[in-house]
């Protein structure tokens, strides 16, 4: 008799020591009796494509992918998903029974789940969405808002240039406007997103003016460590709703981990416990 072969998956990047996703996913997989592992891989550029074609063979029936290499791994996969290719970024892979490797990216996904579990009121026909900005994040983020039918979108960058390039991908619904008037434009917002790093903890703090935000907007960070950055706290003032970036992190990991594992998990209060643990 053959047992079968337990099921692998991870988080490939450099550094990678300080990724949350081993919890996250250990949690799942101890929650649903899943006899499987997920584990950091801290993998240099260089060696990047020899041990992603390695891990099938050792039964990995997928990974993660963080920073840097998220952009890299599209030259490797034999499919990549639409979303995946408009962001130009994965970072998700399955590894596939006829050996061919597909790519996706569920940033966007984990945006748009944790925006309406934590702001179920907001609706994309609200009115305009402040994106701060013009990263790989931003992209995700604006990908999702696009496709959730947000008709305007306000992106504003630190580098104009690369705000304009995302204006040209996505379109005339992107409206660029310069970083110093990035005060200027939150009065209007029916959503204001930080996707830069400004906030992070050992970053410096974002220092756009926030005295134009009105009570009702609802107002979301992608960085999670603080958990209540100064952007969330003075929106928090002024009356607004707040939705911390916590929630992305977790919702972006389900579609990985329902295809790798066989069963969809559920984001909780246990899974944020488990991911801040
Ligand atoms: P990610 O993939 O997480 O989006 P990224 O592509 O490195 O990471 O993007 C980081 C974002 O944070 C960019 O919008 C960056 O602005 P620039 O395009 O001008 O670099 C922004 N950012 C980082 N440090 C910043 C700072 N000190 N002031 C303003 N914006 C900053």
């Amino acid at each position: 008799m053959t047992e079968a072969r337990i099921p692998l998956a991870g988080v490939i990047g450099s550094p990678v020591a300080h990724s949350r996703s081993p919890q996250l996913h250990g949690h799942w997989l101890r929650t649903y009796g899943i006899q499987g592992f997920y584990i950091p891989m801290d993998v240099t550029r260089q060696d990047l494509e020899r041990v992603i074609r390695t891990l099938p063979l050792m039964g990995f029936v997928g990974i993660n992918v963080t920073v840097p290499h998220k952009e890299d791994v599209l030259e490797i996969a034999d499919k990549i998903t639409d979303r995946a290719t408009l962001i130009g970024a994965a970072n998700t892979l399955i590894f596939r029974h006829d050996g061919t490797i597909h790519a996706d990216n569920t940033d966007g996904y984990g945006f748009m789940e944790n925006l309406r579990g934590g702001a179920p009121d907001w609706q994309p026909e609200d009115g305009p969405a402040v994106v701060l900005g013009a990263g790989g994040a931003a992209r995700a983020v604006i990908a999702a808002l696009s496709d959730a039918g947000v008709a305007n979108i306000i992106l504003t960058n630190r580098t104009r240039a690369r705000a304009e390039r995302l204006r040209d991908d996505f379109g005339q619904r992107v409206q660029v406007v310069d970083w110093v008037q990035a005060g200027n434009v939150l009065e209007n917002a029916s959503l204001v997103v930080n996707t830069t790093s400004l906030g992070m903890t050992g970053q410096p703090e974002l220092r756009v003016p926030l005295d134009g935000l009105q009570a009702g907007t609802v107002v979301t960070d992608l960085v999670y460590a603080p958990l209540k950055t100064r952007l969330l706290c003075e929106a928090e003032q002024a009356g607004c709703t707040v939705v911390d970036g916590l929630g992305m992190l977790l919702h972006q990991a389900v579609p990985g981990f329902e295809r790798w594992f066989g069963h969809r998990p559920t984001v909780d209060d246990a899974t944020r416990a488990a991911a801040l643990g």
